[in-house]
């Protein structure tokens, strides 16, 4: 049972910023919009400079490795790919993934764009939705992800390390992601590697339409928000 104290915290918690009257307005087109490809989604973005080495210790019976037509075979045909097809568009696209494995054996991925943002990526031009242009030096990281079978045993945060390194070798300054407030794991592991909120960010899309909105810089009520998420939280 929850203390009364506990239960108070919750309530008296800050709130996420809310949408404005635009992205109000869309929500509610997506939402009566008739059936067919449609979502609305709210994500944070978050921020990373890289500056310093980070120290990474792989234990000797994981390896680390950029992805070949090998470890995407194995990635389409597992029955947690999200499509069998994503992943093969996104090598197209000029992404990369990085990969882990343990003993030989693939246990998770993490996939960069060098060029641009994307959403839905990999998913098909009638689903993605491409955002924020990047410079030479900027990376976009997303699809973090670690077999349900070894997640919990530290994997992830290996894994953000390894990847924060292998930017910073390929000359990366910045990185950026997008993380649902709702996932919350994910967002805490970031907000751990010292990433900082930057803004709201607000997707919509009807069949071939899709739009982005994105809420204002240093938005007080989204650093309430994170600064009151639980002590484990904040960054080391
Ligand atoms: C996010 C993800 C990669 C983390 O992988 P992982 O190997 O479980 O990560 P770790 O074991 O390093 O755990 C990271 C932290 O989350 C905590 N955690 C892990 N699983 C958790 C769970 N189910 N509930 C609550 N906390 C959890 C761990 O305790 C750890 O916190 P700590 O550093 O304070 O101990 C994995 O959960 C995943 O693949 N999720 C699905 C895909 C996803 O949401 N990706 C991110 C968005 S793209």
């Amino acid at each position: 049972m929850e203390t009364e104290s506990r239960i108070r915290s919750r309530i008296s918690r800050p709130c996420l910023p809310r949408p404005g009257l635009l992205a109000w307005i869309l929500s509610t087109a997506v939402r009566l919009a008739p059936t067919g490809w449609k979502f609305y989604n709210r994500s944070i973005m978050l921020r990373k400079t890289i500056s310093d080495n980070v120290s990474v210790v792989v234990p000797d019976d994981f390896q680390y490795a950029w992805a070949g037509a090998k470890e995407i075979r194995f990635m389409d045909a597992h029955p947690e790919a999200t499509s069998s097809t994503a992943y093969e568009r996104r090598i197209q696209r000029g992404d990369s993934c990085l990969c882990l494995k343990k003993d030989g054996e693939l246990v998770g991925y993490h996939w960069i764009a060098w060029r641009s943002g994307c959403l839905y990526c990999g998913f098909g031009a009638k689903q993605e939705i491409v955002f924020l242009p990047l410079r030479q030096n900027q990376a976009f990281t997303y699809d973090l992800y670690v077999y349900e079978a070894y997640r919990g045993r530290g994997l992830g945060t290996l894994f953000r390390k390894i990847m924060l390194e292998a930017l910073r070798r390929k000359g990366i300054k910045e990185v950026f992601t997008l993380i649902d407030p709702e996932n919350q794991v994910p967002l805490r592991l970031n907000l751990r590697f010292g990433y900082e909120p930057l803004c709201m960010v607000y997707s919509f899309r009807i069949r071939q339409w899709s739009t982005m909105l994105f809420g204002p810089r240093d938005d007080k009520r989204l650093k309430e928000w994170i600064e009151a998420l639980e002590p484990s939280t904040q960054r080391q």
